[in-house]
């Protein structure tokens, strides 16, 4: 399995902090959880959430049985540990979406939201997807569609190099892809996925109409625009629910795969987490397994 993708590395960061507290967010969360209201599949089963970050999505975790929250950054698992407890029916995994430990069709459910912008190789983290959700399950993603109306306007104006037109993906900073809604669809297509509804958010992201109007109000007034995502895509954030070409049939009843020999069953205890097939350890920080970087090394026999 090859290690060589370049990581939007959130470790260390306090994203929380940084990026939704206190700084003027209130009408983009709320908006998204409208979405994802819409579009999240009646609970059961198992649930992935990739890129979790500090589990701000928490809310759509409930009626599943077991919720896995995998992200790069320990740091973002450590915040959400905190904030939703550890053990029981929620698991967290510090592993890349381009390597995920987990076995093929282990999941019902798969959510993804505000993570795909961090992908400079799309189709390997569908790839991912496709293989670690169930025939029948459902992938609800969220994606920055570079064609929409700001973005269009700024180009027309001359105020941006780059066209919302032109389907490549656009790396506007450093590790942060815009992407155009068809070529999404087409990689969607490629990794076996079936778009079966759309949702553009966030229509109203303007600084003046923000500090106008109260942040529940332009939230419910985005929700009224949502649907015709399925029409025409000109919103800076598109929610798609998607289903996987693949036999159906229930989930695998194996969580994890070893990510270094693709074998496993993988023992968990309490520090570390051991494949019984290739020996191969990984830590286990109070509850987080760590898949980053080199496993330690197999224990010798007895
Ligand atoms: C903008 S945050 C979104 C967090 C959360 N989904 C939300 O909507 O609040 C992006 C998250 O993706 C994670 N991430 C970025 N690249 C990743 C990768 N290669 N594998 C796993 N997680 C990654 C980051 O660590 C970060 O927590």
């Amino acid at each position: 399995m090859g290690r060589d993708h370049r990581i939007c590395d959130y470790e260390g960061s306090d994203y929380r902090a940084d990026f939704w507290e206190g700084r003027g967010r209130d009408y983009e969360d709320l908006a998204e959880r409208i979405a994802l209201r819409h579009l999240m599949p009646s609970p059961g089963g198992r649930l992935l959430d990739i890129g979790a970050g500090f589990g701000r999505l928490s809310e759509f975790y409930e009626g599943y049985d077991e919720v896995v929250l995998l992200d790069y950054s320990a740091t973002g698992l450590r915040q959400a540990r905190e904030r939703l407890g550890q053990g029981g029916r929620i698991r967290y995994v510090a592993a890349s979406f381009y390597e995920m430990p987990f076995a093929a069709d282990a999941f019902d459910t798969v959510l993804m939201v505000r993570v795909m912008h961090h992908a400079e190789d799309v189709a390997a983290l569908l790839g991912e997807v496709a293989r670690v959700l169930r025939g029948g399950g459902q992938y609800v993603v969220e994606f920055a569609n570079k064609r929409h109306l700001k973005s269009i306007a700024r180009y027309l104006l001359r105020r941006q190099p780059w066209s919302p037109f032109e389907r490549a993906p656009v790396e506007f900073v450093k590790m942060n892809f815009d992407f155009h809604p068809g070529w999404m669809e087409e990689r969607l297509g490629g990794a076996g996925f079936h778009v079966k509804q759309c949702r553009t958010v966030s229509h109203f992201r303007l600084p003046l109409l923000k500090r106008l109007v109260p942040a529940p109000t332009l939230a419910a007034l985005d929700g009224l625009c949502q649907p015709t995502g399925r029409l025409w895509q000109l919103t800076p954030s598109v929610f798609l629910r998607c289903t996987v070409d693949k036999a159906g049939g229930g989930p695998a009843a194996e969580l994890f795969r070893c990510p270094g020999c693709g074998g496993g069953p993988l023992q968990e205890a309490p520090d570390d987490v051991t494949c019984a097939a290739c020996g191969r350890r990984w830590p286990n920080e109070e509850g987080i397994a760590c898949f980053k970087g080199q496993p330690r090394p197999a224990q010798a026999a007895p």
